[in-house]
């Protein structure tokens, strides 16, 4: 497995690997691997020649400056984790400066309201640092096909806007959100939870197979509010919000149309740490 931290010799090597036939694929990360990211890199090298793997936590997409101090930064085992899976990785790992020289700032894009919405209304400007940095890395390792988590789907859903707006060749893929055993969507973030929470913070899921069931009877709205009454009684948990809309616009849902497909999202505090999860409705 071969680790580098330079664009430079990163692409020098890759241009000894590449002709026109060899697949590229990249799966973006910020470390902190657990099973859902290895969900993503199984994925990448069954369909590619070439597979790379970034570690990079970006400090463009957090506006919660304490957040960016507290995401965990365990490189040695995310390499360990990385070469158990296979050897012939290629992992990228470079410093702030190597991507951003002395200008650590995002660049700015429309994507058409995508980003306006739950994450984006919570978390200010945080897509514009996701999609900084992921057309940084595009235009560095230039990859075929590029790999990203539906637990994120929002962030799925800017990154192929990011893709057809600036016309990069690349093929976005969704893989399907990994889960641990009591429905919990995998995420970094679940290391900060104490067990007891953890085991808790199963309700989130159930909430979201309950607002599923729910939304074949119902309209969107009801199912909302139905879920906020839920969570109103939850004292442990803090509920951010829950959405339903169009799962490819974003859009709120006005009429439920047969033809159209719905997703419900959530963000919820546990503890101080914020969680979040969607489930696909019809
Ligand atoms: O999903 C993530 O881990 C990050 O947002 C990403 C895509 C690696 C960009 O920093």
């Amino acid at each position: 497995m071969l680790l580098f931290s330079s664009k430079k010799e990163l692409i020098g090597h890759l241009a000894t690997l590449k002709n026109d036939a060899t697949s590229v694929g990249l799966v973006p990360t910020m470390g902190a691997l657990h099973k859902g990211h290895l969900s993503l890199v199984r994925k990448a090298i069954s369909e590619n020649e070439v597979v790379v793997v970034s570690i990079f936590v970006n400090p463009t997409q957090f506006d919660n400056k304490d957040d960016l101090k507290k995401y965990p930064v365990t490189l040695d085992s995310d390499l360990e984790y990385l070469k158990s899976i296979s050897e012939e990785l290629i992992i990228f790992a470079p410093e702030v400066t190597e991507l951003y020289s002395n200008n650590i700032s995002s660049k700015d894009y429309k994507f058409d309201g995508l980003d306006t919405t739950m994450e984006g209304k919570f978390r200010a400007n945080h897509f514009l640092g996701v999609a900084t940095v992921v057309e940084k890395l595009f235009l560095i390792v230039k990859p075929h096909k590029a790999y990203f988590g539906e637990k994120d789907f929002q962030q799925l859903l800017i990154i192929k806007k990011l893709v057809e707006k600036t016309k990069m060749p690349i093929e976005i893929i969704g893989c399907p959100i990994v889960r641990e055993p009591n429905g919990l969507a995998m995420s970094s973030r679940n290391e900060r939870l104490p067990k007891e929470l953890r085991d808790k913070a199963a309700v989130i899921y159930e909430t979201l197979l309950s607002a599923k069931h729910l939304f074949g009877m119902k309209s969107a709205d009801k199912v909302m509010n139905w879920v906020k009454n839920k969570f109103d009684k939850q004292s442990e948990f803090d509920l951010e919000y829950i959405n339903i809309a169009e799962q490819e616009t974003l859009k709120p849902v006005k009429r439920k149309q047969q033809k159209t497909k719905y997703r419900a999202f959530i963000a919820v505090y546990a503890n101080g740490v914020r969680l979040i999860d969607n489930l696909a409705l019809n």
